[in-house]
């Protein structure tokens, strides 16, 4: 080779790896929203292998691994992996193993089992108490003596989860006794899993946020109160379907409820990039000239649409019944993603998320009918923001200790 083609080369590697450096500095990590139905479609339903997928989810989850030590599905890339969770959770919400008659047994008798010795205590508290409670005995096949379980108890896992889950986002530096807390407590009560949060999670994570929402919406509405009532004494998918006359179904309060708050309001899938063709590169070189780019869809923003009307921004179930609601508002309804990674419970969990409200609303917040109300405090909250809420026995005030 002559020299100057030596040169050259030379000259042209040191230019690819001053211009790479200034283009990773430049646009290392990217960060796209997107909010309309056919860019959210595209992202969570592509047109790429699965493992392609699973890895895209693993990558922007990878928070989730280190706040909660989980390997579960949601945090790793093989099929492996996915098929083996997505049969276990299938399996978990049978409706062999539980039926909808047992579950509702099993969230009375939680229910009446903590509201038994309550005298007043935080809305949110209570709430997630009871679904991680309801979870637990469901998950454990209906064990009489778990109905013991201790409140405190209760609390500290369902605490740290939430805290955990809020830090993973803010900090790398999460205290480790947070989650030993959990994990003691956890494989008390499950103590046939390996790592018992891997499952909990998914189960009582969103759900305890969908029945807070939708006993805080409805406690003082006789007409939805009438519907999950007689669902009560039946709590099976014919009344869960059913629509009385000019009232609301189940279906269309947990419908509104969900599109309204989604648990998951974002969902992102993380990839590597570039605005290069790097066919040609040396590998060290062309490394260096990808970036990672995480796509955002926005569940919450797409959900309320403009399609939904100017009332959008209101809490009216009523809209999702077959006259107003069409294929253009349900393309919206994404509370459980799209495609396949969809979520495994998308029909389970409204239906047992509405068991448990009805338990409640049975025993809580109908004027003198029932021992116990709901004060309600300012705005809906999610994880937080449930400040002024409480449930308490009729005319009392403090919690019993002890
Ligand atoms: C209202 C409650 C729930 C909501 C809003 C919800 C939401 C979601 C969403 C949005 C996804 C897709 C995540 C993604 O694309 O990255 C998902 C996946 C999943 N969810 Fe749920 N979920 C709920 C309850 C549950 C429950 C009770 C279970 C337990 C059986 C569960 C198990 C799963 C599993 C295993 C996946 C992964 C599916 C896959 O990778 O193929 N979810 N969930």
């Amino acid at each position: 080779m002559s020299p100057y083609v030596s040169y050259a080369v030379i000259i042209f590697i040191l230019c690819s790896l001053v211009y790479a450096q200034v283009y990773r500095a430049s646009s290392t990590t990217k960060r796209i929203n997107l909010s309309s139905s056919n860019e959210i479609r595209n992202l969570l339903d592509p047109p790429t292998p699965l493992a392609e997928q699973l890895t895209a989810r693993a990558t922007s989850n990878a928070r989730l691994m280190r706040a909660f030590s989980i390997h579960s599905t949601f945090v790793h890339g093989d099929i492996d992996t996915h098929t083996t969770f997505t049969k276990a959770a299938v399996e978990l919400i049978s409706r062999h193993r539980l039926p909808w008659t047992l579950f509702a047994d099993i969230a009375s008798n939680v229910v009446d089992a903590h509201l038994h010795r309550l005298s007043s205590v935080a809305f949110d508290t209570f709430i997630s108490r009871i679904t991680l409670h309801v979870v637990i005995v469901g998950l454990l096949q209906l064990e009489p003596s778990f109905y013991k379980i201790d409140p405190d108890d209760l609390d500290v896992v369902a605490g740290n989860i939430n805290r955990l889950w809020t830090m993973s986002k803010t900090t790398t530096e999460i205290p480790s006794h947070m989650l030993a807390e959990v994990n003691v407590r956890l494989h008390r009560w499950l103590p046939t899993y390996s790592n018992p949060i891997e499952f909990v999670i998914p189960v009582y994570e969103t759900l305890w946020r969908v029945i807070a929402v939708t006993v805080a919406l409805n406690h003082n509405r006789s007409d939805v109160r009438a519907v999950f009532a007689a669902f009560l004494s039946q709590p099976d998918s014919r009344r869960y379907h059913y629509i009385p006359d000019g009232d609301p179904s189940v279906e269309v309060v947990m419908q509104e409820v969900l599109r309204l708050y989604p648990p998951t309001r974002r969902i992102s899938r993380t990839y590597t990039a570039s605005d290069f063709n790097l066919k040609y590169l040396p590998s060290f070189l062309a490394q260096c000239m990808t970036r990672t780019i995480t796509q955002v869809a926005d569940i919450e923003a797409l959900q309320r649409d403009s399609v939904w009307g100017v009332d959008v921004n209101d809490y009216d179930p009523m809209r999702h019944l077959p006259q107003r609601c069409g294929e253009a508002q349900r393309r919206t309804l994404l509370a459980f993603g799209a495609g396949k990674l969809t979520c495994v419970a998308k029909t389970w969990a409204p239906h047992a998320a509405a068991v448990i409200v009805a338990t409640i609303l049975d025993r809580v917040g109908d004027g003198d009918k029932t021992e116990f109300e709901v004060v309600a405090g300012g705005g809906i909250g999610g994880r937080s923001g449930w400040d002024g809420w409480r449930i308490q026995r009729v005319g009392r005030g403090e919690e019993i200790v002890g």
